[in-house]
């Protein structure tokens, strides 16, 4: 058997508690696993003076492959988000977020299956803005107006929006490569071209040219992205893999997690060329840190994805077999879903608790 060297990224508030209790399922699931573990955020702030210190990223380059627990970004302190962080660093451009219902967990939705795929570099996180009255806000003001494209008012904040070529091509490249690789029937395309044609218009010309190449394999369909969202809350087996920008595949992903249960069960990955960050999509949880209930679904289910990157489809399979057996039996269910199904969390399972319910539902 393969053994594997994955950096662990335990992260802070609730953060060591979840990654604890996934390190404990993955290695009962069989896989042979070294876990590299490397410090980030507030807690190495003081020694190294940067909450993502070099040997962090050294560590994640060198063994392509981490799991990360949520990382705390202060507000207001010119701390910046160690997430964007590594996403730069590594040019991780996928991101990568499945919806799958679980029952048991009290979601809004049972069967729901999809698969978002989020453009992670460009749009309107890129970051390029330009503050209300700044010389640069003007100076914008004034090209727009020369080149006859409208009139931007003077009192505008402005956040520009850029949709490269190359960035939608191997977004939607991946999509398809994804959905081929696993078993997947459809990719649609979201977007908003009726108004923005020469951003999301872009995007979705580049779509139609990419799924041209995979006609007979994978079905493909463009739709709006406000019609999406209905579409999602109406009929949400109509969906499959869903390629978006930036900011739709962010908002849109949030949908469907609350569709399958909210953050708790929502797993994520940053995928780029050479590495993969694997990541709950919640956060650090302050008011519950250090209290031994968070709920550590999200960050296995990430580890799950990860085992099925590394190729350890039957670890993975076994691990979320355990999950969904724990949460039908409804016996030892932390006390965010306890409450989601019955309205109380009272006798609520501890994390240990329910993560010595998983490995126990393994055997
Ligand atoms: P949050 O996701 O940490 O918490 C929102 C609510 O959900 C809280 O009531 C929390 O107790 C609950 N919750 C979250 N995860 C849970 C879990 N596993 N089990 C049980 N309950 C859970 O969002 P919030 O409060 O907006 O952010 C807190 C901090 O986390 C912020 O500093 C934010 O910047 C950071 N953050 C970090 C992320 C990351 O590292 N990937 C992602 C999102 C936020």
């Amino acid at each position: 058997m393969a053994q594997h060297t994955v950096t662990l990224i335990p992260g802070d508030g609730i953060g060591p508690e979840i990654a604890q209790a996934m390190t404990r399922v993955v290695g009962a699931s069989g896989v042979d696993m070294v876990w590299e573990v490397a410090e980030a955020g507030l807690g190495v702030m003081d020694e190294y003076g940067t909450p993502l210190p070099r040997y962090v990223v050294d560590s994640v380059r060198k063994n392509k492959v981490a799991i990360k627990g949520p990382v705390t970004t202060p507000v207001g302190t010119g701390f910046r988000s160690i997430n964007v962080a590594l996403r730069k660093e590594l040019d991780l451009y996928v991101n990568l977020r499945p919806a799958l219902s679980i029952p048991g967990t009290g979601a809004r939705y049972e069967d729901v299956d999809i698969v978002i795929v989020r453009e992670n570099t460009e749009d309107l996180y890129a970051g390029i803005e330009f503050a209300k009255g700044s010389r640069g806000a003007q100076r914008l003001a004034h090209l727009v107006a020369e080149e006859d494209a409208g009139i931007i008012r003077p009192d505008a904040g402005i956040s520009i929006k850029p949709i490269t070529v190359t960035a939608s091509e191997r977004i939607v490249r991946w999509a398809f490569e994804y959905a081929l690789a696993n078993d997947r029937h459809k990719v649609t395309a979201v977007h908003k071209a009726n108004i923005m044609k020469f951003s999301d218009g872009l995007f979705l010309e580049v779509a139609r040219r990419v799924a041209a190449e995979y006609e007979g394999r994978i079905a493909f369909e463009d739709r709006i992205v406000d019609a999406t969202c209905m579409g999602l809350v109406l009929y949400p087996h109509d969906f499959d893999v869903l390629v978006l920008p930036n900011l739709y595949g962010d908002i849109v992903s949030d949908l469907t997690a609350g569709m399958v249960g909210g953050l708790g069960m929502a797993p994520g990955a940053n995928i780029g060329r050479d590495c993969a960050v694997f990541e709950a999509v919640h956060g650090s949880a302050p008011d519950i840190a250090g209290k031994g209930i968070a709920n550590p679904t999200a960050i296995i289910l990430s580890a799950t994805m990860m085992l099925h990157h590394l190729g350890e489809h039957e670890a993975a399979e076994r691990v979320t077999g355990a999950i969904r057996r724990v949460y039908a039996s409804g016996e030892h269910v932390t006390g965010d879903i306890k409450r989601t199904v019955t309205g109380s969390a009272a006798g609520a399972a501890t994390t240990r608790e329910f993560t010595d319910a998983v490995v126990a539902a393994m055997r």
